[in-house]
């Protein structure tokens, strides 16, 4: 994969044509490689992907694929080892650890497995805590973290700490911190992967919802019934794409499948 931008200025020319293209986040040849010992891991191993604007997508694979590592690329939590890629215009690649987090601040919100709230603050100021590191003022943060607990139905326990609130409840609290700094793209990795099928279901009604009102969203997840509720859905491989479909493609190919094992077949299960 050729380097896209040599220069600055060529790096400020594809910026601003994935804009036009309304593409968020766009990745050539990305490589993350981990070196453990004398051994060499290829967690992502050329990833060239394209996110618009307003997609909802499921990243799915086995354990072990990348999609972890694939997420903190893209969430500007970490750096590749090769290859470029950009978020809403930028290129990310090459930032410094500072312009990383000011990305991170203004254009990611994180859903994880395990919520990660601070146990000590209240529902309301672990939303309000991302504003506080983007320099904004006491009262606009708590007008603005009311909102977007709001948006998760939650205001109700907005003065209970994490250990009052019920698993689905902290990952309410979780998905509002995400939401607070609005950002061009929401990740989650795994959101539902500590819940209970119910919890489950009621979680990714709050997603279905964020994409209703036109947030980005891409999550990472194990369970086919959780990546139907996205438009389109990407598996990874050894850090690689091995398909990259649109949701209902997703389905007809695993109809198609079925109707292969049809009677007078031998492989049926
Ligand atoms: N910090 C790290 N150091 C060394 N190897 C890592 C590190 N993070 C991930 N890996 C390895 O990279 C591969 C992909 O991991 P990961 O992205 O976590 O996969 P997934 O999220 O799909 O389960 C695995 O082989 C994993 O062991
Ligand atoms: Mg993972």
């Amino acid at each position: 994969m050729p380097r896209v931008s040599a220069t600055a200025q060529e790096a400020a020319d594809t910026g601003k044509k994935l804009l036009e293209d309304n593409i968020v986040i766009r990745t050539f040849g990305i490589r993350k490689t981990f070196v453990m010992g004398d051994q060499e891991i290829h967690a992502v191993n050329g990833v060239d992907m394209e996110i618009r604007y307003g997609e909802y997508v499921a990243l799915m694979g086995p354990s072990g694929s990348g999609k972890s590592t694939f997420m903190n690329l893209i969430g500007a939590l970490d750096t590749p080892t090769a290859g470029e890629y950009f978020i809403a215009g930028q290129l990310i690649s090459t930032m410094s650890d500072d312009e990383l987090a000011y990305i991170r601040n203004r254009e990611i919100g994180f859903v994880f497995q395990t919520f990660n709230l601070l146990p000590r603050l209240t529902a309301l100021q672990n939303v309000e805590l991302p504003l506080i590191y983007a320099g904004v003022t006491p009262a606009q943060r708590t007008e603005r973290a009311l909102r977007a607990l709001q948006q998760v139905d939650l205001t109700d326990r907005m003065y209970h700490t994490p250990a009052e609130l019920s698993g689905g409840q902290r990952q309410r609290v979780a998905i509002a911190r995400a939401l607070v700094g609005a950002p061009s793209i929401i990740l989650a990795d795994e959101p539902t992967g500590n819940l209970d099928s119910a919890t489950s279901a009621e979680i990714m009604g709050v997603f279905d919802v964020l994409h209703k009102q036109g947030n980005t969203i891409i999550l990472v997840t194990h369970e086919p019934d959780i990546a139907m509720h996205a438009k389109r859905i990407v598996q990874l491989r050894d850090g690689k794409v091995a398909k990259d479909e649109e949701t209902r493609w997703a389905l007809a190919t695993a109809f198609a499948s079925t109707e292969q094992a049809q009677p007078g077949e031998d492989n049926r299960v």
